[in-house]
């Protein structure tokens, strides 16, 4: 293999279908891309992630947390595995178990979330239904490193969708989920490329950034 740039080794943690892991993949395919997929690692051995991992040929573990006792325990085996790996940053995509704050600390910095909602509104589950009853008119996705509190911590980027009249939690979600299979890739890559200084609690994205896209809703076009 000829030597390119040095690439972050980046293990991404799932528990269900895995379509933000699939972005990665893809996005990491790019050689230019800052990180590369060392490992997948689930709790639970249905996920289909594993079977795009498989595809892509990256490396898979499953580790049940049925089988320990404690969250402690369960998160002791997720740690083996990822220093096997020797992995440098950690992504969490759908990954549905609460992490302790000694597995968060050991990653601060270095550990990513991706979550269907513009935080700080709407933590935790039935985003999408949530922002429905609360008839919000933007709602979309965030990418945040991981601090104690559930769904909290330095944002690095969000992107936004309109709520359309009509729609259902499905075909938000649907919007949202092409967002953040768009957000995801390009948060890791900032990230990985070592673009991402947290000052104060809040994430600052050093050097060039795409800012001139402005989303309002309803789109004024439409007052006319
Ligand atoms: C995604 O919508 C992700 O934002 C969400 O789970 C879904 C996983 O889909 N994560 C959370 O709700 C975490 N709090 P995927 O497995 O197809 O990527």
């Amino acid at each position: 293999m000829p030597a390119g740039p040095t690439r972050r080794r980046t293990a991404v943690l799932i528990s269900g279908r895995g379509s933000n892991l699939q972005a990665l993949i893809d996005a990491a395919a790019a050689p230019d891309y800052p990180a590369e997929l060392v490992l997948v690692l689930s709790n639970r051995q249905d996920a289909k992630g594993l079977e795009r991992a498989e595809a892509a040929g990256i490396p898979t573990r499953v580790v049940p947390h049925r089988d320990y006792e404690t969250r402690a325990d369960f998160e002791a085996a997720v740690t083996e595995a990822l220093s096997e790996a020797g992995a440098e940053l950690v992504c969490l995509a759908g990954f549905m178990r609460v992490l302790t704050e000694a597995f968060v600390s050991r990653w601060q910095g270095r550990l990513v979330n991706i979550h269907p909602s513009l935080l700080p509104a709407f933590p935790g589950l039935d985003t999408h239904a949530r922002a429905l009853a609360a008839g919000v008119k933007l709602h979309g996705c965030s990418v945040h490193l991981v601090s104690a509190e559930v769904d909290e911590g330095p944002i690095i980027g969000q992107a936004a969708v309109p709520v359309l009249p009509g729609d259902d939690e499905a075909a938000l979600a649907a919007r949202v989920l092409q967002a953040e299979h768009r957000l995801y890739p390009q948060c890791l890559g900032l990230l990985a490329g070592d673009r991402v200084r947290v000052e104060d609690g809040r994430a600052v994205v050093q050097g060039d950034w795409d800012a001139n896209g402005r989303l309002l809703n309803p789109d004024p076009r439409s007052l006319r």
